[in-house]
């Protein structure tokens, strides 16, 4: 009897909580919107670019918004460069996995654009009280809404740019460069050592190669036939041609495998590992990965590669990309002495960056892909 009356409570509770976890859900869908519908006459005008929905790179409108007014801790930039990343292509997507995250009817966020450079135009009360940055400064780092005539950056973000290095170039190093840079240092990446990287010519690839042969290793670089010729002219000391060789089934073995890419198993990548060999699990095949894919190599590399890693000599390593001025600096550094070269493949107007987000969504840009503000 006892036993048949706490199961009709269990129920009853249980259709209580999923009737709750619905409104809470139909609720908080409803909620999520942004600001694309507001219709107040703008103070500040400036141009941008916005999304107001999710979808393909077609949802992105050139438009006029309200300037950005600064935090006491924050900088105004007038924007001379801003790049894409894989990233931008990423948060636009209509994917149930990024309307959790980024809000679950519309994106919250309408400013698109990280990777940021530009002059100083005003500084934060508690950043101009300790003298950090001023106007007129010439600024590179990490932004939310790159891609419009001004910005605000947090100081934490913003390094000086080395006067000889070009706006254009300045913006295709931060996020790229500094993937490319701290995923090697995940790889413990010694002098003399052979690294292969796979995804050798995109945004990252293109800074890892150069990166590696700076730390004195020897590279194989991995990317498609049309690409040969650019991973020769920054420095791999070998390719392999993915659309006829599959580097996991070679001879070769390697002390530190950069992955971009991610599309060969856990053992497969062991066979080429040298016995303490790291794999650095960096990305998922950039931008022109589709999200199944996508999942599927997340998946890989959580529960097998970086899970049955702890069992072998041979490391599975992931890491996120962290914003640091002391590397963003020399990143700089590196450019301004000549020791590193960003690619840039194509430069679009702030006002064609729906193109230019399409072509990046290809999936096959060569290096990065700058976007010029005016
Ligand atoms: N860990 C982090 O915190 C972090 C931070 C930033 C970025 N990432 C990730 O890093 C990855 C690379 O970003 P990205 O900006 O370099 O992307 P990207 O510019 O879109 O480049 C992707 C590259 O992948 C290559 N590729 C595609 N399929 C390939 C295959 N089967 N084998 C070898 N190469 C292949 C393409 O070369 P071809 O044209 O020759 O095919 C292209 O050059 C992305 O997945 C991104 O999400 C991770």
């Amino acid at each position: 009897m006892k036993v048949k009356r706490i199961l009709k409570w269990s129920r009853r509770a249980l259709l209580v909580a999923l009737i709750l976890a619905f409104l809470w859900g139909f609720i908080a869908y409803w909620a999520s919107t942004n600001d694309c519908d507001r219709k107040t006459a703008l103070v500040n005008p400036m141009k941008a670019i916005v999304y107001c929905e999710y979808g393909s790179p077609d949802v992105l409108k050139f438009e006029d918004v309200e300037k950005p007014v600064p935090t006491d801790n924050q900088v105004l930039i007038k924007v001379r460069a801003a790049s894409l990343n894989a990233l931008d292509v990423y948060l636009i997507r209509d994917t149930w996995f990024g309307r959790l995250i980024f809000g679950l009817r519309k994106p919250k966020d309408t400013r698109l654009g990280r990777d940021v450079a530009g002059q100083v135009e005003a500084v934060g009360k508690n950043l101009a009280a300790a003298g950090q940055f001023k106007p007129g400064d010439e600024v590179f780092g990490i932004c939310r809404g790159a891609l419009a005539e001004y910005a605000c950056a947090s100081e934490r973000a913003l390094v000086m740019k080395p006067p000889s290095v070009p706006f254009e170039q300045a913006a295709s190093v931060p996020l790229a460069g500094l993937t490319a840079l701290q995923g090697l240092r995940e790889g413990k990446i010694q002098p003399g050592q052979k690294v292969l990287i796979n995804g050798a010519t995109g945004g990252v690839g293109t800074f890892a190669v150069q990166i590696a042969k700076s730390f004195g290793a020897e590279v194989t670089a991995v990317c498609s036939t049309r690409n040969v010729e650019l991973v020769r002219s920054i420095g791999a000391d070998h390719v392999i041609d993915y659309t006829k060789e599959d580097f996991t089934k070679s001879d070769q073995r390697y002390d530190v495998i950069f992955d971009n890419v991610c599309n060969h198993s856990f053992s497969e990548r062991r066979r080429v590992l040298t016995t303490k060999g790291i794999c650095v699990l960096a990305g998922m095949g950039g931008a022109g990965v589709k999200e199944g894919q996508a999942i599927g190599r997340i998946a890989g590399n959580l529960f097998t590669a970086r899970g049955l890693s702890s069992f072998t000599d041979q490391k599975f390593a992931q890491y996120m990309t962290k914003m640091s001025k002391q590397d963003l600096i020399m990143l700089g550094d590196l450019i301004q002495a000549g020791k590193l070269r960003p690619v840039i493949e194509r430069t679009y107007k702030l006002s064609d960056a729906a193109d230019a987000l399409r072509y990046l969504d290809k999936g096959h840009a060569r290096g990065k892909v700058v976007i010029a503000v005016e």
